[in-house]
């Protein structure tokens, strides 16, 4: 029997879409029903694979340490954290963008340090070092979009996908930063030792023509 393959989802939308490719190339597991219930370990004793169950944000630090042998992250995670991981496929899937933006009438004073409201310290920071700008990091878990509103932040940066949240805000993207897709994700020392398992897998998402 082939080695055991320890697989990192993120829980959530990404996830869904994400356990939905695995699926398509034969990784799938009869009990993993997502969003239903509790259980965040699952696994398929034929196929010889566990999936992990994890908040989003957390997929890298199974795949980087070797509790999973692989896993999906967004780009963005990747950016921000700099793991110390293989990063092998784009997933074309979970595709977004890291933006700035800001309420409507928002009109930026060159002169004031500005405040930037955001999940992503890292990516905000280098973005801005980049426009040789002075900023003031105010670091957030979500809801982000409150903050310019009510006088936080001046703008936030963050992910948009289909622009709703935004909308529903009244703020508008003032400059997108990069675009954003799930991407497969390797533990170094599992690439040697697992590398056919790794391979097969690699192989069999690539030729699903996503
Ligand atoms: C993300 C992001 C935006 C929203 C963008 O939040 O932070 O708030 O999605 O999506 P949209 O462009 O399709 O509206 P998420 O739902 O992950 O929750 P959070 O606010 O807790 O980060």
């Amino acid at each position: 029997m082939s080695e055991v393959l320890n697989i990192a989802l993120p829980k959530g939308r990404l996830g869904q879409r994400v356990y939905n490719l695995f699926e398509q190339a034969g990784y799938y597991c009869e009990d993993l029903k997502i969003g239903e219930g509790r259980k965040l370990i699952f696994n398929n004793k034929e196929l010889n694979i566990n999936f992990f169950w994890v908040k989003p944000s957390d997929v890298h630090v199974y795949v980087e340490r070797g509790a999973a042998d692989v896993g999906a992250a967004g780009k963005d995670i990747l950016d921000e954290y700099s793991p110390d991981v293989y990063e092998l496929l784009d997933l074309k899937t979970g595709i977004c963008r890291m933006a700035v933006a800001a309420p409507e009438n928002f009109v930026e004073d060159p002169e004031k340090v500005l405040r930037v409201a955001t999940e992503f310290p890292n990516i905000a920071a280098k973005y801005y070092a980049g426009l040789g700008r002075d900023i003031d990091i105010i670091k957030l878990k979500g809801s982000l979009e409150i903050a310019p509103i009510i006088g936080l932040a001046d703008v936030i940066v963050d992910i948009v996908e289909t622009g709703t949240t935004l909308r529903e805000n009244k703020l508008i993207i003032k400059d997108e930063i990069m675009q954003i897709s799930a991407r497969l994700i390797a533990n170094k020392s599992s690439f040697n030792f697992k590398f056919k398992r790794i391979n097969d897998l690699i192989n069999k998402l690539a030729s699903l023509n996503i």
